[in-house]
């Protein structure tokens, strides 16, 4: 049997996918995982106060706060090993996942990314800039991505895709629309696999077991 999965979210904006993960836990769809904590980096963000009302564990914590790397490093590290963290979600973070992090999760960090990656991802692709890309771009589909996070931005492995049609007329903002509510299945639905013990990770290969 895998472990338990105990999940923190790490999110910096509207918290829609941490939404949509705890709703699919809270309705039974990933029986062997709960989100233990959720950490952000900024105090107002909608991750935030959804798990505050929620009952779960809301930390913020300044990023500039620090004198040096290092000890942000282990302030983070300190509560995730409070809470007994095996698995992380990145869900809309701004922040660059320090290496030591990496390590200590190693192949037990995922991020979601509003494209079909490796298009249109790495520095600067983020939010409304991917989809105005995709557009600019003249490409009929795009799509999200959940992959694991390595050192490299944007570039770790990828776990599933799901492809997204570009219709004509569609503006930056129907496009993010769309992506983002197929984001709120394949998130979900990309950690129940890891709960399952269904996604082995060999060197930089992933491999999905049967995933019904
Ligand atoms: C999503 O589009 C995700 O792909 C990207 O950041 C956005 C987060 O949205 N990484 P939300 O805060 O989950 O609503």
């Amino acid at each position: 049997m895998p472990d338990r999965l105990i999940i923190a979210i790490f999110a910096s904006g509207k918290g829609s996918n941490f939404k949509a993960i705890l709703d699919a836990i809270r309705a039974g769809k990933i029986p062997s995982a709960q989100i233990a904590v959720v950490l952000s980096n900024k105090p107002d963000s909608g991750a935030l106060r959804i798990a505050s009302e929620s009952g779960i564990p809301a930390i913020h914590i300044d990023w500039n706060q620090f004198p040096s790397d290092e000890q942000l490093t282990d302030c983070v590290l300190g509560v995730l090993q409070e809470y007994l963290v095996n698995f992380i979600v990145l869900a809309g973070f701004m922040k660059k996942i320090d290496p030591r992090v990496i390590g200590v999760y190693r192949h037990r960090i995922i991020n979601i990314h509003p494209a079909l990656l490796p298009s249109f991802g790495g520095a600067g692709m983020y939010g409304r800039h991917v989809h105005e890309a995709v557009l600019k771009a003249g490409e009929t589909v795009t799509g999200a991505t959940v992959h694991l996070v390595d050192e490299e931005y944007d570039q770790g492995p990828i776990v599933l895709q799901r492809r997204v049609q570009v219709e004509p007329g569609e503006t930056p903002e129907t496009l993010a629309a769309k992506v983002l509510s197929v984001e709120h299945e394949l998130y979900p639905e990309a950690i129940r696999l890891f709960a399952e013990g269904k996604v082995t990770v060999d060197a930089q290969h992933v491999t999905i077991m049967n995933s019904q």
